[in-house]
């Protein structure tokens, strides 16, 4: 049994990070064990994750598994989860309650629990008391050991508890099954060495470590060769990308002209820290038209004094001249959206006020909006929150009523104009409608032939609602 440990998840040595690439096998054993059985993967949480979870569905399907959609037809079911709040916290117990049952009328149902939630002490002690009945346990560090966890528990039958709390190397050659044939996830880094004092990911994810610049470009060249028209760099804080090569001077501005010069149709990144957002980068997302003109800026918050407590090395008034330094070399039709916290140990209504008036200068294109949850281990978790819930949800409402003024605001701007949309589905909401997104990530449903799935088509728009368009192809 290998627990998380939160303090080795803390330390950052001076360590080289290593780059392994014989690391993923498959063992005899297990090559065949998934014949005529069925997966279900449950993901909860961010890209990061969702990513993840393609390359658990290729590892099963390199063990023969096929996937299906339905959990009650599984053999197999893992929840790939989040730590980040904790509303997934308790979607993810809420889920493991009625597969109980499943398992109580299915006995030879496995049950696995992966992400970020695994490599939470608290949650694998809890698993391990209360949760006995499920099959293995492993965590966001060794995903590529998959099979040899399998191998381990079929041979002991008993919870398989495997989590590393490394600081990680990077893992070349697991493959991924991806979700789309259109646009792919491509990892350019791992873990993060920000440490702001709300934040878990750190401790889940690890020290930052950069892949290295020909895996990512290789890979991306090989998925233009596949037909890919999108590839969105992934990374927790993805300016950081290089800092941590000791023998080099490679940085994100020189990955992001790599990856453009590569000619794939569409780069995108996320997500973006303001303290490492250099001059030169901006420069280049200006220079290459297939670098998107859409820009994920976290702020948190609008007052320089909780920015202060949340560890996020920037003022409000640094932010704000970041801010417009992009809008102005990229330009109003730029889209700028970001992630806000309220409710933070402390927030007077004074430094909620400050947040306000950041949404209102910064006029965002979306937001995400969060109210404070304290995660065991970190240092925010301690600090004395004397804000009751009643009114951070009151100051979540506030904020989300300025934040959709906006974006709706930003949509109507749009109507009349024809964009450039890439149509990937069809749409949710009406069979009869494709649905794509301009490469400033807003949302438009056309009513178009299924024959321009995948394609890059010019789009006028005729109607703005707050989170998407309606618009008609343009030839
Ligand atoms: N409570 C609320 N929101 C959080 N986020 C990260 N940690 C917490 C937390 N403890 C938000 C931040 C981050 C986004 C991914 O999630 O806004 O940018
Ligand atoms: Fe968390 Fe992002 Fe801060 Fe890293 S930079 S600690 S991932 S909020």
């Amino acid at each position: 049994m290998l627990k998380p440990n939160f303090k080795e998840a803390k330390k950052r040595t001076k360590e080289d990070i290593k780059v392994l690439r014989e690391e993923y096998v498959v063992p005899e054993s297990v090559k065949e064990i998934g014949k005529g059985k069925k997966y279900f993967i449950k993901t909860y949480g961010c890209q990061m994750n969702e990513h993840d979870s393609e390359m658990i569905s290729a590892i099963l399907e390199d063990m023969k598994y096929t996937k299906t959609d339905t959990y009650e037809d599984a053999d197999l079911i893992i929840l790939n989860t989040c730590a980040i709040r904790e509303n997934a916290h308790n979607k993810t117990f809420g889920m493991l309650g009625r597969i109980k049952h499943l398992k109580q009328t299915k006995p030879e149902l496995m049950v696995a629990l992966a992400g970020c939630m695994s490599q939470e002490e608290s949650v694998v002690d809890e698993i391990i008391s209360k949760y006995k009945w499920m099959d293995f346990v492993f965590g966001t560090h060794n995903i590529h050991k998959l099979p040899e966890i399998l191998e381990e528990h079929l041979n002991t039958k008993k919870l398989e508890v495997n989590v590393w709390s490394n600081e990680g190397n990077v893992i070349e050659g697991i493959p991924a099954k991806r979700d789309s044939s259109i646009k792919a996830w491509v990892n350019i880094m791992y873990g993060c060495d920000k440490f702001c004092t709300y934040c878990i990911v750190p401790y889940t994810r690890g020290k930052q470590r950069s892949r290295m610049p020909e895996d990512i470009i290789s890979e991306v060249k090989d998925l233009i060769s596949k037909g890919y028209k999108e590839v969105t760099l992934l990374g927790q804080n993805v300016n950081a990308y290089g800092k941590d090569f000791k023998n080099k001077d490679y940085k994100m501005e020189n990955l992001l002209e790599d990856v453009a010069k590569t000619g794939i149709e569409r780069v995108r990144f996320v997500t973006s820290h303001p303290w490492d957002f250099t001059d030169n980068m901006i420069d280049i997302i200006a220079k290459y038209d297939n670098i998107c003109n859409y820009i994920h800026l976290p702020v948190q918050s609008g007052s320089s004094r909780i920015l202060k407590l949340m560890g996020r090395r920037y003022t409000k008034e640094s932010y704000l001249e970041l801010y417009k330094k992009i809008r102005n070399k990229l330009g109003e039709n730029a889209s700028i959206t970001t992630d806000i916290i309220v409710g933070f140990p402390g927030e007077t209504k004074e430094d909620f006020s400050d947040t306000l008036a950041l949404a209102e200068e910064c006029k965002y294109d979306s937001a995400f909006t969060f109210i404070y949850s304290p995660r065991q281990g970190t240092p925010a978790a301690s600090m004395e929150d004397n804000v009751s819930l009643d009114e951070k949800n009151e100051r979540l409402y506030k904020l989300n009523d300025v934040i959709n003024k906006y974006a709706k605001e930003a949509n109507d701007k749009l109507v009349g104009k024809v964009v450039k949309v890439l149509l990937e589905s069809v749409s949710e909401k009406d069979s009869s409608m494709l649905a794509g997104y301009t490469d400033t990530m807003k949302l438009v449903n056309v009513k178009a032939d299924k024959k321009y799935i995948g394609k890059i088509v010019n789009v006028k728009i005729l109607e703005a609602k707050t989170w998407s368009l309606d618009g008609e192809i343009d030839e």
